[in-house]
């Protein structure tokens, strides 16, 4: 990530922090997170304020389409330029299968879809202005899951919206691929964030992994900054699913 200006939306926690953390170790210059959580995000530029980056978290709800826009303009007028925008913020209540309610279907749809859509397209109306650098404009990683490819028991409207990402992900992909900007997504398995480890799954999916372990937030991360870095000038529209063996698509 070195030189390289990263917004992180969701990454006041797990995941996303961490994408923070790696990303300015990586050389990173500037870091922008967006998040719900506004005190969070604010902590979670730590590493970024102690290097002297420039850096920005704006507490926003990405359900909207206009909070949604005006929190990623506030990051971009702070950065300058956005290389790449990773969507790690979402949701994953469990619900019994036939017992999903109209409201948790809606807040579900709202952040996991209509969020990592909304920060898609006022990512590529800024991308879209840049200059490229080996033939890019910016990148964008959406964090989606193996739920979206799997029958789930506990999960289904989580894992349907996870899916949905996937299909985002290929028509935005296509659509902005004449303006250099690479859209894909990754696709974890269980992985040891504060959030998972309160939501007490990961000994099963452990269990049910070949190797017999869930992921460390780090073996996922780096799949992340690869689609996300420099060193992807050619992948679009995929999606790479890093579950330690637990599907083999
Ligand atoms: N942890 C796992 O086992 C696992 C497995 C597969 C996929 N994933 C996916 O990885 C990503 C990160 O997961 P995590 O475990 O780090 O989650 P997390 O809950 O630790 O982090 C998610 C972040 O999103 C933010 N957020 C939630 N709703 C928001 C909203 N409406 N607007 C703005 N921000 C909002 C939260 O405040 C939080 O900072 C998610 O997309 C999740 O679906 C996680």
């Amino acid at each position: 990530m070195k030189d390289l200006n990263l917004v992180v939306v969701g990454g006041a926690a797990g995941l996303g922090a961490l994408l923070v953390d790696m990303a300015v170790a990586e050389g990173a210059v500037g870091i922008g997170i967006i998040d719900i959580d506004g005190a969070a995000a604010e902590a979670a530029l730590a590493s970024a304020k102690a290097k002297g980056l420039r850096c920005v978290a704006v507490a926003c709800d990405i359900r909207t389409a206009a909070a949604s826009h005006a929190a990623f303009r506030q990051v971009a007028e702070v950065l300058g330029r956005v290389d790449t925008l990773i969507n790690s913020a979402a949701i994953y209540p469990r619900r019994p299968t036939l017992g999903v309610t109209d409201e948790e279907w809606d807040l579900s749809n709202a952040v996991n879809i209509k969020g990592t859509y909304h920060m898609m397209v006022a990512a590529i109306e800024q991308m879209k202005t840049q200059e490229p650098v080996a033939h890019v404009r910016g990148r964008i990683v959406n964090i989606t899951s193996v739920d979206a490819f799997k029958a789930h028991p506990k999960n289904i409207h989580y894992a349907a919206t996870k899916a949905a990402v996937v299909s985002l992900t290929k028509s935005v992909a296509d659509y902005v691929a004449p303006d250099g900007i690479l859209v894909n997504s990754v696709a974890p398995a269980g992985m040891a964030t504060e959030k998972a480890r309160a939501s007490g799954f990961l000994d099963e999916l452990a269990k049910a992994s070949p190797l017999g372990r869930g992921a460390l937030p780090t073996e996922i991360a780096e799949w992340v900054l690869m689609a996300g870095g420099p060193k992807n000038t050619y992948m679009t529209g995929e999606n790479v699913i890093v579950s330690g063996g637990y599907i083999y698509a």
